[in-house]
């Protein structure tokens, strides 16, 4: 079957299949910073001397950012360690000041990825996580459909919300930038649906301000 009927077929069941609920955020990406920028000035501000980057792909972010030591992970290319995060921190024995987390795109990995990240992130360090704020159903489909994939990473960072040891924010940059810090939870989130992974695309359209402590970019230097 080519791409373009695959792709109709795909989105055929899913019309069939899965939550029906179309109604779209309108953020224009193109009008905020870049994952990269807003990285390199955090870096250059707090004089960070450490950087991991799960997940590189092409270089795109991780051949830009200027930092005494830095280390990308990626099991298919780019980066310096050809791995899965979950291999890379079973054998890990660094600790960094800012870790950018852009690998698998579902709940459940990003999770993992958040908690091992707190576990060698240094105390004034923070973990950046790419896609976390999906505009349409389509992007945070599971597995990908077509186009942007944000995934359902958006659901672990409601799950860090409910954390009492982190301290999880949403800069609205670059599809959404979770911000977290090894600190205690300034503004716990209370959510009555605890399996995260069963939250729906509605749910977050409603609540997306409330569930992921959204910030402008403007406001990001204040939580530190
Ligand atoms: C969206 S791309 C990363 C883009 C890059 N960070 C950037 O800013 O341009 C996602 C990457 O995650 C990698 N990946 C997939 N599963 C992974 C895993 N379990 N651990 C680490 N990286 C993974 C993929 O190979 C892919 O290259």
């Amino acid at each position: 079957m080519n791409q373009k009927l695959k792709f109709i077929f795909k989105r055929f069941l899913y019309y069939f299949y899965g939550e029906k609920f179309f109604k779209r955020l309108n953020y224009n990406w193109q009008l905020f910073p870049t994952r990269t920028k807003i990285i390199q000035e955090i870096i250059n501000h707090r004089n960070y001397k450490s950087y991991l980057e799960v997940g590189c792909d092409n270089d795109e972010n991780f051949s830009k950012i200027q930092i005494a030591n830095k280390i990308g992970i990626d099991p298919l290319k780019g980066g310096t360690l050809r791995m899965t995060s979950d291999e890379f921190f079973i054998k890990n024995d660094q600790s960094f000041d800012i870790i950018f987390l852009d690998g698998l795109h579902t709940y459940e990995q990003t999770i993992k990825d958040i908690d091992n990240g707190l576990k060698f992130l240094n105390t004034n360090g923070v973990i950046i996580i790419h896609d976390c704020l999906p505009k349409k159903i389509w992007n945070q489909i599971v597995p990908r459909l077509y186009g942007h994939w944000n995934g359902d990473v958006w659901k672990a960072i409601v799950h860090s919300r409910t954390y009492d040891h982190a301290d999880t924010y949403t800069c609205i940059a670059d599809h959404g930038l979770g911000v977290i810090f090894k600190r205690e939870n300034r503004n716990k989130l209370d959510i009555k649906q605890t399996n995260f992974k069963k939250l729906k695309f509605a749910d977050y359209y409603k609540n997306h301000h409330q569930y992921m402590n959204v910030i402008k970019y403007e406001d990001l230097e204040k939580v530190f």
